[in-house]
Formats: structure tokens, C-alpha cells, sequence
């Protein structure tokens, strides 16, 4: 059953009537462009067809929810009463998201949610962000509003986040989320929220392996990350390491540690501009020079990477050759592994993966594949 029956089915097993209507929102890959969003970079991240769908239907007085993948646990509260942390729960995003939804002049009604989804927990394909996105826009749909706008989606999603979750990400996922569309990639300008889409050529595609080492971003690494990329920025005198250049950290005295994240962020946003000029050129053997580059660059020095995942990198990069490339994506220490090659190659290289690679807790390793020709069921049902 795909996963809008099994959400529409759920929600009726559940509250024993048809909801009004189904929400979904994708999850992400980050093609490239990592752990500079909070630096105000560029980053190159697309929507997946995996992703998060919400049956809804309006109801007076508070919302009453159940989530389909943890066994049925249920949710009922009343909007705006007190609301309990559970860091990284389901429950935080949904009390959080239609809070700081509220925060920005947006008051949703109350409402019955059934939510599911299909992105792996902890896989760095923003399985979060695209469950506040999704119960964004059911709560919207529910309480008989237009859908906001995807910049007010994704700001609510990333205060969510901060505030209810208590992890200082940046806004890529949210926007990729919100505003991306299916077979592009999405160039977000971080210092302004200003996008631009970049369609992939059809004859490319886009494999997802995961590593099968999951990570949580609320264990600290992350805000530990971003701590040092503003002591950097900090002591070379800019407001974000956006501003900052390869000469003036050349003629810094940073620390090494904080010398090598600078040079990780300041060298990926150039990553980022060089890989989107790549796309449009069909140059796939340049995009993949773009990608390894960027991974030695997370293991090296932004030193995000675990030994499990190089090897995946590694693996891949051998299998592909010059025709593409991988590396690591999103928050790092673990999660998924992204490639870019020719459509023709897919099978090839996934059988070497199925072949050779072994995730350290067993089984087999779970692929995805994206491109241009595959859709995201975006939006509403
Ligand atoms: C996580 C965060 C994003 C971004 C990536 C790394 O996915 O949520 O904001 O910082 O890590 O690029």
C-alpha cells in the first residue's frame, strides 16, 4: 500500500471516518553545500519521493493526533495549553510547529491528524523538516486557511526545531522541503532565502545508499559545529564565514581546528557555485570531481565523517569512476551516502553496493533512487 492509502486507511482505523483530505511533504538529499546554511552559504539540496503524509479533518476544540509508525501513540492536547518537551519526539514538532506558526500571525484550529512517513529516522534525509512542513500545511487545510507561503513554512519549521527540539540547524531542509520541486535541485542563498531551481538533465539520476550508522543531531556534535564556525567567523572579523575568503584565513591566526572548519565552509560554498554551473553544463565528470571533493573535505576537515560512510564514499566512487561521484550527506556521523551519475549506470552500481557493502548493524544496505524522471507527490490529495 503506498503511503497515502496507509495514511488515509489509518486515520479511518483510528477516528472511524474518512478524513477530509491528505498532506504530504518530501524529505530532502543535500546534493552539496554542507554545514553552511548556518553560515549564510549557498547550498544545492533536492526533494526525494520519500517523504511525510498527514490525513486530516477539522474538529472544534485541540488536536487530537496519532502517529501510524510508533505503534498508534496518540497526541490530544489543547492549542496553546502547556506544552511538555520531548526532544526530537513527534510530539514536540507538532505542539511546536503550530506554535511558532502562531508566532508568526498564522492561528490554526483544532484539528484530527493521522501521520506517517517513509524517510528513515536519523538517515539525514530530513525526516523533521518534512514532518513540520507536512503538519503545517494539514493544520492549514484543516482550519480552512491557504496554505502559507513556503518561506513562512520553512521559518516555522526551523524555530520548531530550535526551540522545541533543541537542535541550531540551519533553514536548508525546511526550504528544500518547502519550496523545492520534484526533479530539481534547489540553490538556496542562506542570506536571503532567495532560490533559484536547477533541473537535473533526465539522462542523469541520483542514488541514496544509506550507511545503516544512524546519527541524531541532538547529540551535541552538531551545535558543536556550529559553535566553532562563529568563533571562527569571530576572529577573522566577519558577521558568517560567508563573508569570509581562502587569503584572509590564509593571513588569520585561527587555531588549527577552527582554521580547518573555516576552510571546510569557505571552500564547499565555491563547491556549490562551481557544482550549479556543472548541472547547467552536463558535466557530470566535473560535478563528481565536486563531490569527492567535498567529502574529503567533511572527513578532513570539518571532520563530520565516520569510517563506516568513507568506506560506502569510497566504494561508490569506485564503482562510478569518472562518470559522477559521491559523498556523505547532510548533518554527518552517519546517515546517507549520495551519488550523481549516468541513469545508465544505476543498476550497474547498485548491484556492486548490494554486493559489497555491509552495514555495520547487518542487512542489507537500503537504496533509493531520484532523478528527473521520478515525482514527488507534493502538496495536497
Ligand atoms: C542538518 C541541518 C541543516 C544543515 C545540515 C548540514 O541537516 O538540519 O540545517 O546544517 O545538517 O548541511
Amino acid at each position: 500500500m503506498n503511503l497515502i492509502d496507509r495514511t488515509r486507511e489509518g486515520f479511518r482505523r483510528t477516528f472511524g471516518h474518512d478524513p477530509a483530505g491528505v498532506v504530504f511533504a518530501p524529505g530532502r538529499v543535500n546534493l552539496i553545500g554542507e554545514h553552511v546554511d548556518y553560515n549564510d552559504g549557498l547550498v544545492l539540496p533536492m526533494p526525494i519521493a520519500a517523504g511525510t503524509a498527514i490525513a486530516w479533518s477539522p474538529q472544534d476544540g485541540g488536536i487530537d493526533a496519532v502517529a501510524l509508525d510508533f505503534g498508534g501513540e496518540r497526541d490530544r492536547h489543547v492549542q496553546g495549553s502547556a506544552m511538555p518537551h520531548h526532544p526530537a519526539d513527534w510530539r514536540s514538532y507538532l505542539r511546536g510547529m503550530a506554535a511558532c506558526l502562531a508566532d508568526r500571525g498564522i492561528h490554526t484550529d483544532g484539528a484530527k491528524l493521522a501521520i506517517a512517513g517513509s524517510i528513515p529516522r536519523g538517515s539525514g534525509l530530513s525526516s523533521s523538516a518534512s514532518l513540520c512542513v507536512a503538519i503545517g500545511r494539514a493544520l492549514a487545510a484543516a482550519s480552512g486557511i491557504a496554505e502559507p507561503a513556503p518561506q513562512t513554512l520553512a521559518l516555522a519549521a526551523q524555530s520548531a526545531e530550535h526551540v522545541w527540539a533543541g537542535v541550531k540547524c540551519g533553514i536548508m531542509d525546511q526550504m528544500a522541503v518547502a519550496a523545492g520541486e520534484a526533479g530539481s535541485a534547489l540553490l538556496l542563498d542562506c542570506a536571503d532565502l532567495q532560490t533559484r531551481q536547477i533541473p537535473l538533465p533526465h539522462e542523469w539520476a541520483v542514488l541514496i545508499v544509506q550507511s545503516g550508522v544512524t546519527r541524531e543531531l541532538v547529540d551535541g556534535h552538531y551545535n558543536q559545529r556550529r559553535q566553532d564556525c562563529e568563533a571562527a567567523a569571530a576572529a577573522l572579523g566577519v558577521k558568517s564565514l560567508r563573508g569570509a575568503s581562502a587569503e584572509l584565513l590564509d593571513g588569520s591566526d585561527l587555531s588549527p581546528q577552527l582554521a580547518r572548519r573555516a576552510r571546510h565552509v569557505i571552500s564547499e560554498i565555491d563547491r556549490v557555485r562551481a557544482s550549479v554551473q556543472a548541472i547547467e553544463d552536463r558535466d557530470l565528470a566535473r560535478l563528481g570531481t565536486l563531490l569527492r571533493a567535498s567529502h574529503r573535505s567533511m572527513r578532513d576537515d570539518f571532520e563530520i565523517s565516520v569510517t563506516a560512510v568513507d568506506n560506502l564514499v569510497d566504494l561508490l566512487n569506485a564503482a562510478i569512476g569518472v562518470g559522477g561521484g559521491a559523498r556523505m550527506t547532510g548533518g554527518g556521523f552517519g546517515g546517507a551516502v549520495v551519488a550523481v551519475m549516468a541513469a545508465d549506470q544505476i543498476e550497474r552500481v547498485r548491484a556492486v553496493v548490494a554486493a559489497d557493502y555491509r552495514p555495520p548493524c547487518g542487512g542489507a544496505a537500503q537504496i533509493m533512487i531520484e532523478g528527473a524522471g521520478r515525482v514527488p507527490a507534493g502538496g495536497h490529495e
